[in-house]
């Protein structure tokens, strides 16, 4: 039996992978499967949360006693969780926004022409929602959660991008093939604003979700 030490908090998570489209039938997207944030939203429930569930092209089914918002780029998934972070105690940004996105949409296919060399993408950036909901809090005592996949320096690039965002907790892992991406195995390293550092052995995505519930828990604010 989960301690219910979410009981009476409303947290928000954020899962899958952004999709930016580029015409009606193609998008610009990445490899995230949304197993972490579901695992997030899973245990937060457990633990007697109401969640909040922005998922972004997972394709994975509803996980029970949980709301559910579908959203499918970086820009609907800013509005949801703006929305939702409103009144959340904590938030939690596992899904894989990305970047940028095509500046272009064309309203028909994108068609190839012969002896035409093919026309470069420009891209535009997205805004960075983590960042903001990090450094503009909605509410004093709200706990931010991101999460990083490194190649390299991971613990050193991690640090750094803690700081940049604001945000209290940072979930690093280290990326590479057939680690983390679609995986229901993860490995991590959470770093705490305070200096804290909590490795997390390599297990199952819930495990990983309990110990990041574990440290969020003594920080959210009084209720
Ligand atoms: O900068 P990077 O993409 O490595 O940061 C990853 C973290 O930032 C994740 O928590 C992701 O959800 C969040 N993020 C975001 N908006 C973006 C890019 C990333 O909220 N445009």
């Amino acid at each position: 039996v989960t301690a219910p030490d979410l009981a009476g908090r409303h947290v928000v998570v954020s899962a899958g992978g952004t999709r930016e489209p580029l015409d009606p039938v193609r998008f610009l997207g990445n490899r995230s499967s949304g197993k972490q944030g579901y695992a997030l939203a899973r245990t937060a429930a457990a633990r007697g949360a109401r969640v909040t569930l922005i998922e972004a092209n997972t394709g994975l089914p509803d996980p029970a006693g949980v709301d559910i918002v579908r959203v499918g780029t970086a820009v609907q998934l800013r509005e949801a969780v703006l929305k939702a972070t409103a009144d959340a105690d904590a938030v939690v940004m596992a899904a894989a926004v990305a970047d940028f996105r095509p500046a272009d949409y064309a309203q028909g296919k994108i068609k190839k022409k012969d002896g035409q060399e093919p026309a470069p993408i420009a891209l535009v950036r997205n805004p960075d929602i983590l960042q903001e909901i990090g450094t503009e809090r909605a509410r004093p005592g709200q706990v931010i959660v991101g999460f990083a996949a490194e190649t390299d320096d991971v613990l050193a690039n991690g640090r750094a991008k803690l700081r940049r965002k604001g945000c209290d907790l940072l979930v690093v892992n280290e990326v590479g093939e057939r680690k983390t991406f679609g995986a229901e195995e993860n490995e991590a390293v959470i770093l705490a604003a305070d200096g804290g550092e909590t490795p997390v052995p390599y297990g199952p995505k819930d495990a990983l979700a309990d110990a990041v519930w574990d440290l969020v828990v003594p920080a959210l604010g009084s209720v």
